[in-house]
């Protein structure tokens, strides 16, 4: 298996990695009080370390009382929050990493088993996080204008701490997904309707308020999913037409990167094409793309989270599907959360090394 052509650089406005490896954003929650610590500025510089490219980190939540469910996801907003983070970019960028936050609002949630919940209700599209599943409470139009600003702001505060880039959290279910899905889109004013174009106008203008606020030389990335956790064969777009429908407007609006979440990257997005969904988002927009999904493991990350665990497998239908030119990034995740030296692994060809992946990594920051 020759892997060099996975080890080129990759160069897009402010955004120069050296290699096409991407470290998935994955949440950890080790930010007490919703500040990442030094543990967390370590986990994250030990990949980088270990020759990741890109790194995008955990999704990191807005300025909204409501935008998370959990008392140790990290915020990007506040003073100590962005101090955390200013460490974090500096450990990264020390060890010649490259390092993008993904700026998160949940959206509507259950609440999480620790029973921490938000000092006011979740807020979406229509109060429901699934059909029939209602968790919070509908946005005003007010709503909806506040929680682009504070998209803008901490698209902003990425840019100056010295980000490379941003990603904006639009895919799982989460509060632009909401909008996006009519499952949870339920409503009848302009930020509704019954096509997907039409519930794309929250996404649309957050992206709008984020390249106001960063500039035109800055990479914006958005992470989308056809996919959501309450509905596993959910296709957002349905045809090709229509993913085109979907995606130029966004691509309009200011994004460079399209960061396709698929739980395996090999299924075809459509019939009648091998293109996975990374491929179709590049053949159609011709915006780079970042694929994702249960690369270099046997098992894919919905069953991580029910317990089981993965062998480290083949890379050779990704580096296919890459030569062939599908995508240009390549996004690890479970591999990379269990085995700070992965991409270096793969680099110098030590495959028989690799570790696959264990549940009980999810329980520590690895560092080793
Ligand atoms: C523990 C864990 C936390 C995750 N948290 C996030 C997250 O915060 N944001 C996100 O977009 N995806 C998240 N994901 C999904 C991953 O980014 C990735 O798409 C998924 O794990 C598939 O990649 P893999 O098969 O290489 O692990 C998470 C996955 C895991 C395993």
């Amino acid at each position: 298996m020759n892997t060099d052509s996975l080890f080129r650089p990759f160069s897009l406005k402010s955004l120069n990695i050296k290699n096409r490896i991407v470290m998935a954003p994955m949440t950890r929650s080790f930010s007490p009080n919703g500040v990442p610590t030094s543990d967390v500025a370590l986990y994250y510089r030990k990949r980088a370390e270990g020759e990741v490219g890109l790194i995008l980190s955990e999704g990191t939540v807005i300025n909204r009382p409501s935008s998370s469910n959990d008392a140790n996801v990290p915020h990007f907003y506040g003073t100590e929050a962005l101090a955390g983070w200013q460490q974090v970019i500096n450990n990264v960028h020390e060890a010649g990493g490259a390092m993008g936050p993904q700026i998160w609002h949940m959206g509507v949630m259950d609440n999480h088993a620790s029973g921490w919940v938000p000092p006011v209700p979740f807020e979406g599209p229509s109060g429901i996080n699934r059909p029939g599943n209602n968790n919070g409470k509908t946005m005003t139009e007010s709503d909806i204008a506040d929680v682009i600003a504070a998209f803008g702001q901490a698209a902003a505060d990425a840019k100056q701490l010295g980000f490379d880039c941003v990603e904006i959290h639009g895919a799982h279910g989460y509060l632009i997904d909401q909008f996006f899905w009519e499952g949870t889109n339920l409503r009848t004013d302009s930020y509704g309707g019954k096509t997907l174009p039409e519930r794309s106008r929250f996404a649309i203008e957050v992206i709008k308020e984020v390249r106001k606020r960063v500039g035109d030389d800055f990479a914006v990335i958005i992470r989308l999913s056809q996919f959501k956790p309450a509905a596993y064969d959910n296709k957002l777009a349905a045809t090709p037409q229509e993913m085109e429908a979907w995606l130029t407007p966004l691509a309009d609006a200011g994004i460079d990167i399209f960061h396709c979440s698929q739980r395996r990257f090999w299924e075809p997005e459509f019939n009648d094409s091998d293109l996975n969904f990374a491929g179709w988002a590049k053949k159609l927009t011709g915006k780079a793309t970042i694929t994702v999904g249960s690369v270099g493991l046997s098992g894919d990350f919905f069953g991580a989270f029910a317990g089981e665990s993965s062998q480290a497998s083949s890379l050779d239908e990704l580096l296919r599907r890459y030569d062939r030119g599908d995508f240009d990034l390549v996004a690890v995740g479970r591999a990379l959360l269990s085995d700070p030296q992965w991409t270096k692994k793969v680099h110098q060809g030590h495959n028989e090394q690799l570790k696959g992946f264990s549940p009980a990594a999810l329980g520590q920051l690895v560092m080793e």
